[in-house]
Parts: structure tokens; sequence; C-alpha cells
């Protein structure tokens, strides 16, 4: 399975999300591929957030690894499952999707706890809600690995 995590930045949601996705992976002896990007490219090779990196460590997840890359239409291809935050990532990214399968494979990651909810993963950049963060893609996490590793 390979899933990149997709959010505006780069540095707050979806470091957060590869880092919490891989570590559980590597934990179950998973052969994942996980991965990350923003559809803005302000941040493009900067560290996550401090305040992302404060949560994960917190959890005993190191993600100081990552550095913010910017979503390509390249990935559509080379990723099966493409994970959005919320409603404006969806649109940014299902605009770029060229075919049936590659807009598909974009879903909003809440949706694999609450079906069909449309529930988002909230930006935490000026609310500095991290910890509500971490606890969503926790849970999306492990939804996740509960559907694909059947
Ligand atoms: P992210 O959060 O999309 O979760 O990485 C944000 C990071 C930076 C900005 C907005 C959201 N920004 O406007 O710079």
């Amino acid at each position: 399975m390979k899933v990149l995590m997709v959010c505006l930045g780069n540095i707050c949601r979806s470091p957060l999300a590869e880092g919490i996705l891989k570590h559980k992976v590597q934990n179950l002896g998973l052969d994942w591929l996980v991965d990350s990007a923003g559809t803005g490219s302000w941040h493009v090779g900067e560290l996550p957030d401090r305040r992302s990196i404060a949560v994960a460590k917190k959890y005993g997840i190191d993600i100081t690894d990552q550095r913010a890359r910017h979503f390509k239409p390249k990935d559509l291809d080379a990723f099966d499952l493409i994970l959005v935050m919320d409603r404006d990532n969806y649109s940014d990214v299902v605009r770029q999707a060229k075919t049936e399968l590659q807009k598909e494979k974009v879903q909003l990651i809440m949706n694999f706890v609450y079906p069909n909810s449309q529930t988002i993963v909230p930006d935490p950049y000026y609310d500095n809600r991290f910890e509500l963060v971490y606890e969503l893609l926790n849970e999306a996490s492990d939804a996740l690995i509960a559907h694909y590793s059947k």
C-alpha cells in the first residue's frame, strides 16, 4: 500500500499523519510506503511546524526527518491512496486528476473513521489545536490499517 497524506502547507497536519501512520505500520511489520505533500508551496523544504514536532514527540514519534514538498500531478499515479485533510485539499487535488481511477484515490482521511460523514481535520496553524489533530489522525491511522491489512 502506498499512501500520500496531503494538507495545505505540509508542515502541520500531513507530516503528523505521515509520522503516525509510518510509526504504526513499522511496529506491525507492514510493507507500506507513506509520504506527505502540500497543495501550497510556501513552506517547501521546511521542517514540520515546531508544534507538530512537539505533539508527535509527546507520543514517542520523531518527525524531524521530514521536509515539506509540493503535491504534484504524478503523485496521482505513484500512490494508491491520496488522503486529504479538508474540503479545500480535496478540491485542489481532485482538480488535477485526469482519470476516474486517479479521482477515486483521493479521499478525506476521516471518512475511514466516520464513513461518508465528510468530517475534516481542522487546520491548527492559527488556533493551536495540535492535540485534537493528533487524536483525529491517530484514530484515522488505526482505521486505515484495519481496513487495508485484512
Ligand atoms: P497545514 O497547516 O496545511 O496543516 O500544514 C498550514 C500551514 C501553513 C499555512 C496554513 C496551514 N500557511 O498559511 O502558511
